[in-house]
């Protein structure tokens, strides 16, 4: 599990590889001026649009098996979303059981989910460094039997939605926390450094010839660094054959990212001509620095991320919109509320409060699908 304020640790910028990029973490704005950059949200009344009616792309949310059950959760879901991603239960972690076995029966209540709103599915995530699984731990050192899991995992997870998902993300967050490479992993120990995710592709693609197949990282708009390695990391791999469909950026951001920095990744990453996903959107109101602006401020400078963060989406070739996804609809739901993320329990990162009423945020994104 990753802690929650990644960026907090991150050391300012390093060398840019590439020309254009944002400038780093540490010069993100001032929180007692940058209220003035924050415009306050127009007042808006009457019920929310919604967003997947506005939007000519994919609107996602994640989702975990109970929250698919549960009447109000979905009702807002069916009227907001297009698309659901699997919040944490198509992932290894919830699918290999102990004893090499597989489990679905979690992963397979979000796909009825999906297939009975009328949602697209998608799969997340295939390859991931972090909560490895006993019967994964335990091959760690046999290369051929780890290649042959690995082969066996994806060819059974991918091959069981083989025809509703309609993409995975199978490589998640390969890149080295602060952008100085590539992570160092028990896959990376196994098999090759990058050659695991040549693998990890190739498989996917053998599992399910038409998903569009993703390769998804983490501050890519708060570290220009990681940003660069990442993408250079795509274009090694597009080289070397791998058949990668799209990028997503996960977008796990705060209120105190400076004005622009948003923009200057998503034209980055748009360089590379993939579609792109906007994948686990959510604004913390929380960060590494102290904020005593009152918490309505707060709100609007979170509205003005969300504003940015789909005008610069809205700015991509449309043929480069992927989909638009945040990390949940109300601020209840988030993992920025639950442990080990919960921090003193009143973060509010999403489009929608604890009652399912909309935010500033939310009312951002719509005005800005309105035009
Ligand atoms: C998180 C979930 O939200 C948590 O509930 C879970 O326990 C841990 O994982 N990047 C990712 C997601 O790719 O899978 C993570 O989801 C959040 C960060």
């Amino acid at each position: 599990m990753k802690p929650l304020h990644r960026r907090g640790l991150l050391a300012a910028g390093g060398a840019l590889a590439l020309s254009g990029c944002g400038r780093g973490r540490a010069e993100a704005s001032d929180p007692q001026t940058s209220d003035l950059q924050d415009t306050a949200a127009e007042p808006h009344s009457g019920p929310p649009p919604g967003l997947k009616t506005l939007a000519g792309f994919p609107i996602g949310t994640c989702v975990s098996s109970g929250l698919a059950e549960d009447a109000a959760w979905s009702a807002l879901a069916m009227s907001q979303c297009s698309q659901v991603t699997a919040e944490w239960e198509m992932k290894m972690e919830s699918i290999l059981r102990d004893d090499g076995g597989f489990d679905f029966s979690r992963a397979d209540r979000i796909a009825d989910f999906a297939r009975r709103a009328g949602v697209r599915l998608f799969g997340h995530t295939l390859v991931w460094y972090a909560q490895n699984p006993p019967a994964l731990k335990r091959i760690d050192g046999d290369r051929k039997a780890f290649d042959n899991a690995v082969r066996n995992y994806i060819l059974a997870v991918a091959g069981r939605y083989r025809g509703q998902a309609v993409a995975w993300d199978v490589v998640n967050e390969a890149v080295a926390e602060h952008g100085e490479g590539l992570r160092d992993c028990i896959y990376s120990r196994n098999l090759g450094q990058e050659d695991y995710m040549l693998l990890a592709f190739q498989y996917a693609r053998e599992a399910d010839p038409d998903a569009v197949l993703l390769i998804n990282d983490y501050n890519l708009e708060i570290t220009p660094a990681k940003r660069a390695t990442f993408m250079r990391l795509v274009e090694r791999l597009l080289k070397r054959g791998a058949p990668i469909g799209g990028i997503g950026t996960q977008s796990h951001i705060d209120i105190h990212l400076k004005p622009g920095a948003i923009r200057t990744a998503m034209r980055d990453l748009a360089s590379l001509g993939l579609p792109i996903h906007v994948s686990e959107l959510d604004v913390s109101l929380r960060g590494d620095r102290m904020d005593f602006r009152p918490r309505e401020q707060k709100l609007a400078a979170q509205a003005e991320r969300y504003r940015e963060m789909i005008g610069a989406f809205l700015e991509l070739p449309a043929a480069q919109r992927f989909a638009f996804t945040t990390w949940g609809l109300r601020d209840k739901d988030s993992w920025l509320r639950r442990p080990p993320n919960a921090g003193d329990g009143t973060d509010a990162p999403l489009p929608f409060d604890d009652g399912a009423h909309a935010k500033p945020a939310f009312w951002a994104l719509a005005d800005a699908l309105r035009g």
